[in-house]
């Protein structure tokens, strides 16, 4: 089969280097935005992880001509009925810093005990192609919400995130960048997509 060009619809560098990295087997040839700089970024208007990767998977198929992979990814908390959610980047404000964000949520959830503290971190991927065919992935991360920030690897609300499989006792802040690659969201959506990728690939025109 002739190796079909899939452009990783992100800039961030992280990302792309995670996602290349797992799909290194199939075969494809694997561009990423930097390339197209003068391509900018859609507004992500949609009501759901969902809608916001297929809104920016499409845009940049549809801009490019060429298979498209994006993600849309936050934090949902129980107690708060789901929320940040899509908001996560932009929790405290619209130019809010991870550290402002955590905070708030640290803040909200202030005297609730253990159990009231449920939280997972959500990635859904999309793959798109201009001809309108696609596929999807969802990956889940369980965790609790920690009282105080702690660790210094990772972003976002790594710091206040209590990981499941290290028994609540370590947030995502203290796992270096290759054991969260194997338990986080992201990875778990991206193993799953690799799957429904390989056929895909096989079906397209
Ligand atoms: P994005 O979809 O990767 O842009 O993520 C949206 C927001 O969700 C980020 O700005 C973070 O606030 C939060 N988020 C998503 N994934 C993670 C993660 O792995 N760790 C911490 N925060 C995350």
């Amino acid at each position: 089969m002739e190796n079909k060009i899939l452009l990783i619809g992100t800039t961030n560098k992280g990302k792309v280097r995670e996602i290349a990295e797992e799909l290194k087997e199939l075969p494809l040839i694997m561009k990423d935005l930097s390339e197209f700089p003068d391509i900018s970024p859609p507004e992500e208007t949609g009501k759901s992880f969902f809608e916001n990767a297929l809104l920016k998977a499409r845009y940049y198929a549809e801009k490019t001509g060429f298979l498209t992979l994006a993600d849309d990814s936050g934090l949902e908390v129980e107690a708060l009925g789901g929320a940040p959610g899509i908001y996560s980047s932009r929790f405290a404000g619209p130019s809010a810093t991870d550290e402002q964000n955590y905070t708030k949520l640290l803040n909200l959830l202030k005297g609730l005990p253990r159990e009231k503290r449920k939280a997972r971190f959500v990635c859904v991927m999309v793959c798109y192609h201009p001809s309108g065919q696609l596929i999807w992935s969802e990956g889940v991360w369980e965790g609790l919400i920690a009282e105080e920030p702690r660790g210094n690897y990772g972003f976002g609300y790594d710091p206040v995130f209590l990981v499941k499989e290290f028994n609540y006792e370590k947030t995502a802040g203290e796992l270096p960048l290759q054991v969260k690659n194997q338990l986080s969201h992201r990875a778990k959506a991206l193993k799953s997509l690799k799957e429904k990728l390989r056929d895909f690939l096989k079906e397209l025109k």
